[in-house]
């Protein structure tokens, strides 16, 4: 059964969300206030990089599945509203700052019908969704149907991930609500998927619980990378030894600089500032460790760069990747990033290269050099660091990179370089919560 949706805030999680809905066969309104970000996307064009996510929503822009609208008048037929805005990190305060989600529910709200459902799929604060159903339903004049339907989806595999989903969380109210939302995804339901219908504060907490345990599976290895490295142990033989154990598993133990990007860091704080308000700061305290285990890692790079160069001044430093993670030009967070501003700030010459992400550090910082070419990124380096581990990276050929650069030194940040082959063409590999033997 086609429904219709709006779809409110088009960023990664909104567009990708717009354009899953359609591919379902659904007829979606998208509304954005963002003009530039709007006039792209009326175009047929994504603001950003995630794979197949263009081609699909323009398809669905052409064949009218799709209209956008900066106007929430133009969402009133709609029978189910997603809010998809961002909740980013405070200004000067670990808390998230939901100011985004309360007013695009305040200009929805005046639209809806008693009818009408809203699904909230922003990461939210616990408690969050109650204020806003109290908000909302004074506008409104009565009581309106507000859902929590939290997103998992992955940045790099984003469209995949929404229409195929591990799970679908919905945390509702009422019945109609749940129904509403059950239609809107039986094309996915129907292929098995699990549809976990809870109370509104427990689906607001499986998000910021579960990035809570990414993150923490994360700087738990990283933290083992931190004794490994001054006991001469190996942290990537260890990962793989201890994720044999499948109360263990591998997944999400990869030593290196860390995680970054628009979620796991934000939602860690926001938690524990959220825990702190309703008084068990200390059941999350734990939060601020895996917080600064990651952080180190990046004070880990600067401080073998000064080891390898000693003063980082006017030394040439090529950044390999500048995304928090492959497939991906998502800038927000970086430990690529702020590495390579921490070591221009000492005097290094950084010159960055990534497949997709010029473009947004242009933006989000032209004061880096930046080359697209890697050949050229790396000629008279004197240090190359792989801060993304990006598949043009792993495969690049050490024998042509060390024919360029001033000095074959490489600090593997994500531990993917195949160590006995850059050392055999002579390179010195450093990898972080490793301790590698170099000639
Ligand atoms: N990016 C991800 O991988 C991901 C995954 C799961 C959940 N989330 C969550 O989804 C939410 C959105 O994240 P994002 O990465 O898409 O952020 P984003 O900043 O890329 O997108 C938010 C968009 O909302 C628009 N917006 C803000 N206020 C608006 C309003 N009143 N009306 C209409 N549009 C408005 C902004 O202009 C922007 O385009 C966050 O809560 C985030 O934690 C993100």
């Amino acid at each position: 059964m086609v429904v219709k949706v709006s779809v409110i805030g088009l960023g990664y999680l909104g567009a990708t969300h717009a354009t899953a809905m359609a591919e379902l066969g659904h007829e979606v309104i998208g509304i954005e206030i963002d003009s530039k970000k709007l006039e792209q996307l009326s175009g047929g064009s994504i603001p950003f990089h995630e794979p197949g996510l263009e081609q699909a929503f323009s398809r669905n822009l052409s064949s009218g599945h799709i209209k956008l609208s900066s106007d929430f008048a133009s969402l009133a037929s709609a029978d189910l509203h997603f809010i998809c805005v961002g909740t980013p990190q405070r200004q000067g305060s670990d808390a998230a700052d939901t100011s985004y989600v309360v007013s695009a529910a305040k200009a929805l709200a005046s639209h809806l019908r008693p009818d009408s459902v809203v699904a909230g799929k922003s990461t939210v604060p616990v408690g969050t969704a109650a204020e806003l159903k109290d908000v909302m339903s004074e506008i409104a004049g009565f009581e309106v149907n507000l859902a929590w339907n939290p997103e998992f989806l992955r940045e790099g595999t984003a469209l995949e991930d929404s229409l195929r989903p591990d799970r679908i969380v919905v945390g509702a109210w009422n019945e109609h609500s749940v129904g509403v939302l059950k239609t809107a995804y039986a094309p996915i339901l129907n292929h098995g998927t699990p549809f976990l219908v809870l109370d509104v504060p427990t689906a607001e907490l499986v998000k910021v619980a579960a990035n809570a345990f990414l993150a923490t599976k994360i700087s738990f290895i990283n933290a083992m990378a931190e004794v490994a490295e001054v006991s001469g142990a190996d942290a990537v033989a260890l990962a793989n030894a201890i994720g044999y154990d499948e109360r263990i598993g591998n997944k999400f133990l990869r030593t290196g600089i860390g995680f970054g990007g628009g979620c796991l860091p934000k939602d860690i704080r926001g938690f524990m500032a959220r825990a702190e308000e309703l008084g068990v700061g200390s059941a999350v305290d734990f939060l601020k460790d895996v917080d600064a285990i990651n952080l180190r890692r990046r004070d880990r790079v600067v401080e073998l760069a000064k080891q390898e160069l000693g003063s980082l001044s006017a030394k040439r430093v090529t950044m390999l990747g500048i995304s928090f993670k492959p497939d991906s030009d998502d800038l927000r967070d970086s430990p690529a990033l702020e590495i390579s501003q921490r070591l221009a700030k000492a005097g290094a010459t950084v010159t960055v290269h990534d497949p997709v992400s010029l473009e947004a550090l242009a933006e989000k910082d032209p004061s880096l050099g930046r080359e697209a070419e890697l050949i050229e990124a790396v000629r008279e380096a004197e240090l190359v660091i792989l801060g993304t581990e990006w598949k043009q990276y792993r495969e690049a050929d050490p024998e042509l990179l060390g024919s360029l650069v001033a000095k074959k030194t490489v600090i593997d940040g994500r531990n993917v370089l195949d160590v006995a082959r850059w050392q055999q063409a002579g390179w010195k590999v450093i990898a972080l919560g490793r301790s590698i033997e170099n000639a």
